[in-house]
């Protein structure tokens, strides 16, 4: 408990961007219903980047658990659901939500949380926390994603 409350101390005085004990970065006035509407940090994603991290091993290596057609990636996942309409079925707002903080939309699910210190309590000593992407990274897989659908959208 003790260290639990010095780390949101740590976290409070440190990192002005990282407001509340669970360990996330973002704060909960950032999100409106189901989605996070504004990049995170004003970040411009770019879609052929996203490309490259949604299969990167050493990074969001997404297909580990979710496929893409139009991806060349060998292997594929099938634990997450298939990703080819998602862009129709998501604003980009509703999937950064999912990428930073699934565990907001759907509280218990394997997705992990992809821009959120976890179990900040335990970094009080090594004061080591990262998320695992970053907000830049974030973005990129959000500009990626969107871009996967069937109709084609007004710019
Ligand atoms: C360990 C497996 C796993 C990994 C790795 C993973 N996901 Fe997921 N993802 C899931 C599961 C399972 C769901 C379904 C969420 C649920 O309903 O619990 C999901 C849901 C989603 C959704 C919402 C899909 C929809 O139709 O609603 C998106 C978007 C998504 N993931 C993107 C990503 C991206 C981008 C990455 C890489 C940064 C990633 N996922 C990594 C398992 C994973």
């Amino acid at each position: 408990m003790i260290s639990r409350l010095l780390a949101a101390f740590i976290c409070v005085a440190a990192m002005p961007a990282c407001t509340d004990a669970r360990g996330s970065l973002i704060s909960d006035a950032m999100i409106v219903g189901d989605a996070m509407r504004e990049p995170i940090l004003g970040k411009q994603g770019r879609a052929d980047i996203g490309a490259q991290i949604f299969e990167a091993r050493e990074s969001g290596h997404c297909v580990l658990c979710h496929q893409v057609s139009s991806s060349t990636a060998l292997f594929q996942g099938n634990l997450g659901p298939n990703l080819d309409l998602v862009g129709d079925r998501l604003s980009a707002g509703q999937l950064r939500l999912r990428l930073v903080d699934y565990q907001r939309v759907r509280p218990g699910t394997v997705m992990p949380s992809y821009y959120r210190i976890k179990d900040l309590y335990q970094v009080g000593t090594d004061f080591g926390g990262q998320p695992i992407l970053t907000a830049q990274e974030i973005e990129d897989l959000v500009a990626y994603l969107t871009q996967l659908r069937e109709t084609q959208h007004a710019p």
